[in-house]
């Protein structure tokens, strides 16, 4: 009888050791001390048994159910201790790790090339312009000496809006030009000016978008000639790109706004790309704005802002400057 009981309490200590947590622990206890556990049961024979028996048997039964319940005890203390330090371990909090900041955000690679190139033009002596997106057909194109059947008048090249202004249809204006014609219509040479802004085409590929943006130029005096034109432009661009050698082209071209006119090239890593047009202003502008053609002569240009961003980055596609990819754009402040 009193082997039985060690082994017993063996298998009982046993099971208590193989518990995991607090509810294996519960069921453990109720098989050994619980009503119907198995050292409850044996202290139920006590009474059918002789005296003598009794009280032997009686005292192993108890220490057996004490020496159960203190190492119920301590399994418990250990499976709690042991869930605390796994919870710590878990929810490991380091304090004095630096903290997150809030990222303060920068500006876009094509409006910091706007800004660069201001900055240039206002070193010699111009000034900013501004003028409107929505734009009539008179400041956009007629005024600028754009016939009728032009094909930029064309749907297919121009957003075109509902309504009209003056009695002219509206279009998204299609470049900076028609601030070179609200500019001299209020104000009298000498002008000196670069005007930056949107702009917008039906066009679309890596280096065309629907909506760009376009730095305009304008300089009207006496005795402004093309080698005003191209010395101001070569010297603003190699300033610009830092590189005293860098090559530009000068590609004779058409503009119904400009005479002579030209296409100005520059040669990057990827071979010759057309940044901008220019050329002399057209004497029929002149007199649609009301200055003597006579006395003063002038040149204009129109560059392409995203174009200087391209090459300025080197980034080969220019539809990634409006995708708003953040880790694209904020690679460039
Ligand atoms: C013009 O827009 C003329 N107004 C420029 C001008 C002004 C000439 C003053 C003479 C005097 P053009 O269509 O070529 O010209 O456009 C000028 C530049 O804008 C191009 O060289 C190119 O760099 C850029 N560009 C044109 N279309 C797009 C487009 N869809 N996406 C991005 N850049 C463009
Ligand atoms: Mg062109």
């Amino acid at each position: 009888m009193v082997a039985n009981v060690q082994t017993l309490l063996d298998e009982g200590l046993a099971a208590l050791a193989a518990t995991s947590d607090a509810q294996e622990l519960e069921n453990a206890k109720a098989r050994y001390i619980g009503k119907e556990g198995a050292i409850t049961a044996l202290l139920r024979q006590l009474g059918a048994l002789p005296p003598e028996e009794k009280k032997t048997f009686g005292a192993t039964v108890n220490q057996a159910k004490q020496a159960f319940e203190a190492a119920l005890q301590a399994r418990r203390d250990a499976l709690t201790a042991d869930k605390l330090a796994k919870q710590l371990a878990a929810e490991a909090l380091d304090v004095t790790l630096p903290g997150r900041g809030q990222p303060s955000g920068g500006l876009h690679p094509v409006t910091l090339v706007q800004q660069r190139i201001e900055a240039l033009f206002r070193s010699i002596g111009f000034d900013v312009a501004d003028g409107p997106e929505i734009e009539n057909d008179f400041h956009n194109f007629e005024a600028l000496n754009i016939p009728k059947d032009h094909p930029a008048r064309a749907m297919a090249d121009t957003f075109y809006i509902e309504g009209e202004a003056g009695g002219e249809p509206l279009v998204l204006r299609t470049h900076t030009s028609p601030i070179q014609v609200r500019y001299m219509l209020n104000n009298q040479p000498p002008i000196k000016i670069v005007a930056p802004g949107r702009v917008y085409r039906v066009d679309s590929d890596a280096t065309h978008s629907p909506m760009f943006h376009q730095m305009e130029g304008l300089w009207v005096d006496e005795g402004v000639s093309f080698a005003d034109l191209k010395s101001v432009i070569v010297d603003f661009l190699r300033r610009f790109f830092e590189r005293d050698d860098l090559q530009v082209r000068f590609r004779p071209s058409f503009f119904p706004f400009t005479e002579p006119s030209a296409e100005i090239d520059v040669l990057g890593e990827r071979g010759w790309l057309e940044v901008g047009g220019c050329g002399m202003v057209h004497p029929n502008v002149l007199k649609n704005v009301g200055i003597d053609a006579e006395k003063y002569t002038g040149f204009a240009f129109g560059i392409g802002l995203d174009r200087f961003a391209m090459l300025y980055y080197g980034v080969n596609d220019l539809r990634l400057f409006f995708e708003n990819d953040l880790s694209f754009l904020g690679q460039f402040e």
